[in-house]
């Protein structure tokens, strides 16, 4: 088999066998084929697509470039991923809230980059929190509790790993059939038998519109489905951020207060958390998605989530006392941004929030960058309100008034303020079974 054959046949928009992607990626992964014929097939692939079988064999080929994770000794594995946004905190409400519905959930989480955040480093924003634990400590955990979080491992499908780093730098990123096995990579090695996905369209998302979001979306639940997974996606908006608190510290405290029960602000987050947690129930249990959205908030309710949750954070070393006396800190400098018209919220750019949060502090431009874990922003208007000159739109927090100045000016381009009303975009456009 040749490379070059294989980059001819996807130029002209034939499938490839199966056979033909596993030589791609296990020669790729070894180093045998070089990075810019990789590249080549990389465009090929984003002018003409994939099949579904090469979709998923793709996919299996990427998973098998390293080790899976085995999570068969554990009951009802349940595992959620999101495309990725600005104050998508959800995991940190949705893993002990599945958990304390009696799923078992052994999750791999990401660092943020760019514009989005990740869960990795809000957990680390936690005194003493440990996001690295051995395989076997790992898996105790969650048999004896229920939930256990943990960087992604180096050798969790590193084909992709490679790939993603060339489509970076060569304008490929972009092509639903490479994000979908790209992510679907991850997810199966991972080893959860139900996988619920929240894919972002929107101003702060990879997918701009919902139609691209639901074709992600169809793409990566069918990916599943050939291999055996039950899965589920939901299509949420990315239009406004999903929660007013963008940052690691700051998201870290939004969570506790939802899992407190405190009275949602005007924003997302409360209602996809909780709905991805009932979903993952419903898949992994077969009881109906109504049922299980009663369980869900019943949890939220009773105050076991909340209870989850701190048994998970000092289960991995958190220091527990720093939640429950609010101890979260900010970074020292802070300002007010206030609003110069009257008018209502009715669009945002959140990609640009994103960013100002990034100039804050809070973010990697580089993989390299160490965040600042007590930076970001906090809005004080919420997606359709009425606005009046003078009021404070968020409250930012650096360390430095040089940071307070870049981010100022970056969230201020992100706010559309107009004299009419507007409806918002759903929260939830659809949901993929
Ligand atoms: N996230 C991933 O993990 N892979 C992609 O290709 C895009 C987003």
């Amino acid at each position: 088999m040749r490379m070059y054959d294989l980059i001819e046949k996807k130029k002209r928009g034939f499938a490839l066998s199966s056979e033909e992607l596993r030589f791609f990626v296990d020669g790729f992964t070894r180093g045998e084929i070089p990075d810019y014929q990789a590249s080549a097939l990389c465009m090929a692939i984003c002018f003409n697509g994939m099949t579904p079988e090469e979709c998923a064999d793709l996919t299996e080929a990427m998973t098998d470039s390293g080790s899976r994770v085995d999570l068969s000794s554990l009951p009802h594995t349940a595992d959620k991923h999101s495309t990725g946004g600005v104050g998508d905190l959800t995991s940190l409400i949705t893993a002990p809230l599945a958990a304390s519905l009696g799923l078992s959930v052994a999750k791999m989480s990401g660092r943020g980059l760019g514009h989005t955040g990740g869960t990795v480093d809000k957990l680390e924003s936690i005194p003493g929190f440990r996001t690295a634990l051995a395989k076997e400590e790992f898996l105790d955990q969650v048999r004896r509790i229920g939930v256990a979080v943990v960087g992604q491992t180096a050798n969790l499908a590193p084909a992709d790993k490679k790939l993603y780093a060339i489509r970076d730098v060569t304008a490929t990123v972009d092509s639903i059939p490479l994000i979908a096995s790209s992510i679907m990579s991850k997810k199966l090695a991972a080893g959860a038998e139900s996988i619920v996905l929240d894919v972002k369209y929107g101003s702060g998302a990879f997918m701009k519109t919902a139609d691209d979001a639901r074709e992600l979306a169809r793409t990566m639940t069918a990916i599943g489905a050939a291999h055996g997974r039950h899965m589920a996606a939901f299509v949420t908006s990315m239009e406004f951020p999903l929660a007013p608190q963008i940052g690691n510290t700051l998201e870290v405290e939004e969570a506790v207060r939802i899992l407190r029960g405190e009275k949602p602000r005007g924003w997302g987050i409360r209602t996809v958390a909780v709905r991805l947690a009932a979903e993952m129930l419903a898949l992994s249990t077969g009881i109906a998605s109504d049922d299980a959205l009663r369980q869900a908030e019943e949890s939220l309710a009773s105050g076991r989530a909340y209870a989850k949750f701190l048994e998970w954070i000092a289960a991995q070393g958190g220091d527990i006392s720093y939640i429950e006396e609010d101890r979260f800190e900010r970074a020292p400098c802070s300002r007010e941004v206030r609003l110069t018209r009257d008018g209502y919220f009715t669009a945002a750019d959140t990609e640009r929030i994103g960013l100002a949060s990034c100039l804050c502090g809070a973010g990697r431009m580089k993989k390299e960058d160490q965040p600042d874990l007590t930076a970001g922003l906090v809005m004080q208007i919420a997606p359709s309100e009425r606005v009046r000159a003078g009021q404070t739109a968020a409250v930012l927090y650096a360390a430095s008034e040089e940071k307070l100045d870049a981010a100022e000016e970056m969230l201020r381009s992100s706010l559309v303020i107009t004299d009419e009303p507007k409806e918002t975009p759903p929260l939830i456009a659809d949901v993929v079974r």
